[in-house]
């Protein structure tokens, strides 16, 4: 007999089930410079729940007001997925978890304290006593809001196994249902962790009461490794995160655990709830909301994960796929780069494109943007293809709330004389012009939006990628800016890179007014009225 999600499962083929617990809006964004809009932690909350994650960590409530509001907004809105907060052990983060998640049908509690030594002495000050006092206390607690709590020990992989066995059986007493074991500071190895897991299997008395999850950090390079072993040993929820973002050098990556136990079944006889084919949409969700790319050589998800560069590998490709292909970029929702339309195409078969490329539920005004600048590309460029759409609809859902919008720009670069930028924005409805010059365009066209809209951020990133091949390809470019230690991304797309820049700034400015609009609106009102 065997729970998952707390119901008795008998049958041999549920024993196997891995339940997956993503925590990229949690750990994921203490990756630095990875924070994410409200906006977009529900767009990603929304592709997670369609993707089959089965509980999503929404957020540390009690860490800002800005973390408290997504776990409420993303606990109204999953449709399958089970929301989870994180609380240290304090009644107050406890209450704050349970205050954000509390509108959602069910959801997950996760409480943590330190077990080590290292960390009890050092970080928490306490005895192991007063940490078994605390366990007792929190979980209990905990469990007054809902039946489904997880309790973790941080830095579990360095904790003395004798006193790791008394907390985690005490704290499935208290009524933890999932206990995860975290690496905090990714020290383990595949063969300790595996003994750590099985240690707790053979000597915990009521393990059978818990399920069993691991979480693991990727500073050695070993976080999907050491997450294997886990299971493998009989932990039976991974903790993990997409792109395997996180703090460091990051967590576990999702799409490469769950791709590692599909095509190597024979070995790893599991199973999860993820529609695999909506991985690369996840990646990319995730990518474009933190403005962090992601490497071209990453497993699974980077553009070159599945490109045959030398003549021998296209040979044996092209004689047989299984040559040099162990999944198929279809399996992960990579698809053969497609020609898709041209300049004759109509709004209809643009619509059915968007149903296609998974915007089926974008709002008329969305595609009607989007399907002008489409005719416009399709004029310009001699090809259009899928990722050329899906840029030019991410940009148009980018706009849709801007009060700072990009009505003309003209550059005159070159050698010799210095850069020049002339700009027209729109600005609160208002139009304004200015011309700069800079130490190249991009400074210019830069120099001219601060003119236009004094501010006073600074520019972390700038960033430029080709969409899709060839000189007239669109370029994606990405910019993160920050304020007062609040950062935003902003992205753009566009043929003229010079244009792409200049309406990614805007809109990292855009999501950065919104913002303070939030955090100090009356201040920000004083702002306005004073016409900056
Ligand atoms: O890495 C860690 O220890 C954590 C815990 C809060 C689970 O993220
Ligand atoms: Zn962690």
């Amino acid at each position: 007999m065997y729970y998952i999600y707390h119901q008795k499962i008998d049958k041999m083929e549920d024993k196997n089930r891995i339940i997956i617990f993503d925590t990229t809006m949690r750990d994921g964004e203490q990756s630095p410079g990875a924070s994410m809009s409200l906006e977009e932690k529900i767009q990603i909350s929304r592709v997670f729940d369609e993707l089959g994650i089965d509980i999503i960590e929404a957020g540390f409530p009690i860490a800002s007001p800005g973390d408290f509001e997504a776990v409420t907004a993303i606990s109204k809105i999953l449709k399958k997925s089970v929301p989870a907060g994180l609380a240290r052990h304090t009644k107050k983060d406890i209450d704050a978890c349970h205050e954000a998640l509390k509108s959602a049908k069910r959801f997950r509690i996760h409480t943590f304290i330190s077990t080590s030594s290292l960390h009890m002495k050092h970080k928490l000050n306490k005895t192991p006593e007063q940490v078994i006092d605390s366990i007792k206390e929190h979980v209990t607690y905990a469990r007054k809001f809902t039946d489904d709590v997880e309790w973790s020990c941080e830095d579990g992989t360095r904790t003395d196994m004798d006193f790791m066995c008394k907390t985690v059986e005490l704290a499935i007493k208290c009524g933890a249902k999932t206990i995860n074991i975290p690496d905090t500071v990714g020290y383990t190895v595949p063969s300790e962790f595996k003994k750590i897991i099985e240690t707790l299997k053979n000597k915990v008395p009521n393990i059978d009461k818990a399920i069993l999850s691991v979480h693991c950090h990727n500073d050695l390079g070993l976080a999907v490794a050491n997450s294997l072993a886990g299971v493998s040993a009989g932990a039976r929820q991974v903790e993990c995160t997409i792109n395997g973002i996180g703090e460091r050098a990051g967590n576990a990556a999702l799409e490469e655990i769950v791709m590692a136990m599909k095509t190597r079944s024979d070995l790893m006889p599991f199973k999860t709830g993820i529609n695999t084919k909506l991985i690369s949409k996840a990646s990319k969700t995730v990518s474009n909301a933190t403005g962090f790319p992601v490497q071209f050589n990453k497993a699974i998800v980077g553009k070159n994960a599945f490109a045959h560069e030398s003549g021998i590998h296209q040979d044996g490709m092209l004689k047989n796929r299984n040559t040099y292909e162990i999944m198929t970029p279809e399996s992960v929702g990579v698809k053969k780069t497609s020609l898709v339309m041209g300049k004759h195409s109509g709004r209809h078969a643009f619509k059915d494109k968007l149903s296609d490329l998974g915007y089926a539920g974008v709002t008329d005004d969305v595609i009607q943007t989007a399907f002008g600048k489409f005719k416009i590309l399709a004029d310009k460029k001699k090809h259009v293809y899928d990722e050329d759409i899906i840029a030019l609809v991410d940009d148009s859902l980018i706009k849709e709330s801007n009060v700072i919008n990009l009505k003309s720009l003209k550059v005159f670069a070159g050698t010799g004389e210095p850069q020049k930028a002339e700009m027209t924005l729109e600005v609160y409805g208002e139009l304004k012009k200015a011309n700069e010059t800079g130490d190249g365009p991009v400074d210019a066209i830069f120099k001219c939006i601060k003119k236009l809209y004094p501010h006073d951020v600074k520019l972390q990133l700038y960033q430029v990628h080709a969409v899709t091949e060839g000189t007239d390809a669109q370029a994606t470019v990405s910019v993160r800016i920050e304020e007062k230690g609040k950062t935003t991304v902003g992205q753009a797309a566009d043929t003229d890179t010079l244009v792409a820049s200049a309406n990614a700034y805007l809109n990292a400015l855009n999501k950065m007014i919104i913002k303070r609009e939030k955090t100090a609106p009356e201040e920000f009102e004083q702002e306005r009225m004073k016409g900056i």
